[in-house]
């Protein structure tokens, strides 16, 4: 693997790139599609009793909602930090409301991508991933002939800093894509570094943004495409993130991530205009366990597509990776320290298998 510094794609640059699978998005169009191919069913899906019904009343609870206005106002501040901190330490996820990313900026970025995946299958794959690399159109995270397929394709380009991006891998169609992810991600810089900012206090960890200055962030268009033995398959693996903060849009009104919560599945109900936001693994590691980088999977519906938007951040790429100073004074570090580079290349490495990385990076485990 090349890695080139002050490059911002570099980290999306793995030994010999995702195995190539078939596009889901046109074999679900096809005839063939009543015949699911054995390499896409769950046998471990048989074992329903473990997802909650979205509409149960049941006694987990819905996930925290954080309101972004009130970090910064001077009266409600201090409580919605500390609520904050509490949802990541005993959530790893929250939906996040009044964020200030106008709906022009998302309802653009919706469109584009929209409207990109209704291209046909060769243009779109005049933007397929390159052979060394998961950038572009394509799958991620296929390792192996064995391994079992995930119910969807995705499109992941990287956004910053700026003169990393590939625009070879941007498309021309539709004219207004360019613009839209450049805005969408410029918002969605603004709202991490925001709640960066209030989990370094919470955490009393000294310049914790800045550890994320001119941050790297990729965004990941998902595409779920029905599927007619819906309940048998799976549109993204169960897995945590491996970056440092995740911020999801929900594209379609169709549901269907899932979080593990003490043990069961718990079906996510986005509020109408809020992100989704999820602790990566880069932070449980540096605050030392007491952030969660949770384990979530997304599951597909029998007569509709869904589409989602996930940007994730990851550390500037000079640096290390483990427990930062302040997290151990009172207590031995639970995770090993790697470099940058280091992390990146065993991360790749891995298939999307629940928290594999976070096992990788344990001491004593
Ligand atoms: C991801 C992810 C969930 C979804 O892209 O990492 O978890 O709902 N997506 O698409
Ligand atoms: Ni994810």
């Amino acid at each position: 693997m090349e890695l080139e510094a002050g490059n911002g794609n570099m980290i999306l640059k793995k030994g010999g790139g995702s195995l190539p699978v078939p596009n889901v998005q046109s074999f679900a169009a096809s005839k063939a599609r009543t015949e699911i191919l054995e390499k896409y069913i769950r046998p471990e899906l048989n074992d329903s009793t473990l997802v909650l019904n979205a509409a149960d009343d049941h006694d987990q609870g819905d996930i925290p909602v954080i309101d972004l206005s009130r970090l910064h106002h001077p009266r409600h501040s201090e409580d919605e930090m500390l609520k904050l901190s509490l949802s990541c330490e005993h959530w790893g996820f929250f939906q996040l409301i009044n964020h200030g990313v106008p709906d022009e900026v998302t309802e653009k970025m919706k469109v584009a991508m929209g409207e990109f995946f209704q291209l046909p299958l060769e243009e779109k794959k005049e933007y397929g991933q390159p052979p060394d690399s998961v950038e572009g159109y394509g799958q991620a995270f296929v390792v192996s002939e064995d391994q079992k397929l995930d119910w969807g394709d995705m499109y992941l380009l990287s956004t910053n800093p700026v003169q990393g991006r590939n625009l070879k891998l941007w498309p021309a169609n539709p004219p207004t894509f360019k613009e839209a992810l450049e805005q969408y991600s410029l918002e969605i810089r603004k709202v991490t570094h925001v709640l960066l900012d209030s989990m370094g206090k919470s955490l009393k960890i000294d310049k914790f943004d800045d550890l994320f200055e001119d941050c790297l962030q990729s965004v990941r268009m998902n595409y779920y495409p029905p599927c007619p033995q819906a309940s048998k398959v799976l549109g993204l693996s169960p897995h945590s993130d491996g970056g440092a903060l995740t911020i999801l849009l929900q594209v379609s009104e169709v549901q269907g991530l899932q979080i593990k919560k003490n043990g069961v599945w718990l079906p996510i109900k986005p509020l109408p205009g809020a992100f989704v936001v999820n602790i990566g693994d880069i932070i449980e590691i540096m605050s030392n366990g007491k952030y969660k980088s949770i384990e979530h999977r997304a599951v597909v519906n029998t007569e509709r597509e869904r589409m989602s938007i996930a940007a994730f951040h990851f550390l500037s790429f000079h640096g290390q990776i483990g427990p930062l100073p302040e997290t151990l004074e009172k207590s031995e570090p639970c995770y090993k320290t790697l470099t940058v580079q280091e992390y990146t290349r065993m991360r790749f490495s891995f298939k999307l298998e629940g928290k594999n990385i976070l096992d990788h990076m344990k001491l004593g485990a």
